[in-house]
């Protein structure tokens, strides 16, 4: 579907991945937003570099699409130094992590995305790699077993999650540096989407950059996918330029509402408030009532409606707030 796409863009093309790593900035510098994380970054990296050390281990967390893996190139780049990519799920066995730790050079970066999701036993051989660059490795069973250490380079490794809190406690600890991520601003996703459009040679106006930002959840992955789709609509129904007529009639025909909700923020907030009348709700409850994953629920939807100020969780469960029945044209209720 198309709004899924645009969400959840893991489920798009080849060529949607090309284009984000062409939009990706690729220093601090062309970094925009995220100032408290920019800011520190360029102090830890500078200090890092001076004593000559890898960056210690960073940790990365907030909802998907906000720019963990393009930070984490970044920083490789300001490190001058390699990076290699892989991800919780993929790393199937400790010999996995086994494999991709001796095989890294010096300084180099390690990004591991979903980290949430790596098993215990290879878990378990990151921390001492982490902590001292050393791998315990267990060659053979029973009484004959023997275990040997062997060196690593110092590297330094990057965790993105969404989810820091499913994190465990011993491996989340063995981050020197945690920083958060924060949904985007208009003005700063606006910026993004003038930039992009530079990039790809499109021409666009201000008040249309700020539509899309607008629309866009706080979000530059979807920014830049909403640009894409405008661009379509720009060159087929005008000149190619895009102007705020052809963004708005791209957007609604996207069926992207003025708050960059989709059909899923809107089932799942009518079902708030008319199936449940307002009352607290728990997350599987809500996901089994629309037809939807609890995992996509937490980490696509919800982030992005509480910082509007639609739901709210409650010990009890979720609640849509008065702004929530006004979007859709309910009576506002009192809160209970
Ligand atoms: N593209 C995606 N995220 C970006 C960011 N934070 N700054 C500039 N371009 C981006």
């Amino acid at each position: 579907m198309e709004d899924d796409r645009i969400l959840r863009p893991e489920l798009d093309g080849f060529s949607e991945e090309k284009l984000e790593t062409s939009l990706r900035p690729r220093f601090l510098s062309e970094y925009i937003g995220q100032s408290k994380v920019k800011e520190n970054m360029k102090i830890y990296i500078e200090a890092a570099k001076k004593r000559n050390e890898p960056l210690d281990h960073v940790l990365l967390y907030g909802p998907p699409g906000l720019g963990k893996t393009t930070l984490a190139n970044i920083i490789s780049n300001e490190m001058n130094s390699n990076i290699k990519i892989t991800s919780g799920p993929a790393i199937e066995k400790a010999g996995d992590l086994a494999a991709l730790l001796t095989n890294l050079q010096e300084f180099d970066v390690l990004f591991i995305d979903e980290i949430h999701r790596l098993n215990k036993n290879v878990e378990e051989i990151l921390y001492p790699a982490l902590e001292d660059f050393t791998l315990d490795i267990i060659i053979g069973k029973g009484p004959t077993a023997k275990s040997i250490r062997i060196d690593l380079p110092k590297f330094t490794l990057i965790g993105a999650t969404t989810k820091a809190g499913t994190l465990s406690t011993p491996l989340r600890d063995r981050f020197g540096i945690v920083d958060r991520l924060e949904l985007y601003n208009v003005e700063d996703l606006s910026f993004i989407v003038k930039r992009s459009a530079k990039i790809l040679g499109i021409g666009i106006d201000n008040e249309s950059a700020i539509e899309i930002a607008r629309r866009s959840r706080g979000t530059p992955r979807i920014a830049n996918r909403l640009l894409k789709r405008v661009r379509d609509y720009a060159a087929v129904l005008g000149d190619g330029d895009i102007d705020l007529k052809v963004t708005k009639t791209a957007l609604n025909r996207l069926e992207i509402d003025e708050m960059g909700l989709d059909e899923i923020d809107r089932k799942l907030l009518d079902v708030m408030i008319s199936k449940y009348a307002g009352r607290p709700v728990g997350i599987d409850t809500l996901a089994t009532t629309i037809g939807e994953e609890v995992e996509t629920l937490e980490d696509v939807y919800e982030p992005y409606l509480i910082q509007i100020g639609f739901i709210s969780r409650t010990i009890r469960g979720r609640i849509p707030l008065p702004a929530a029945y006004e979007h859709l044209g309910y009576p506002v209720q009192q809160s209970l």
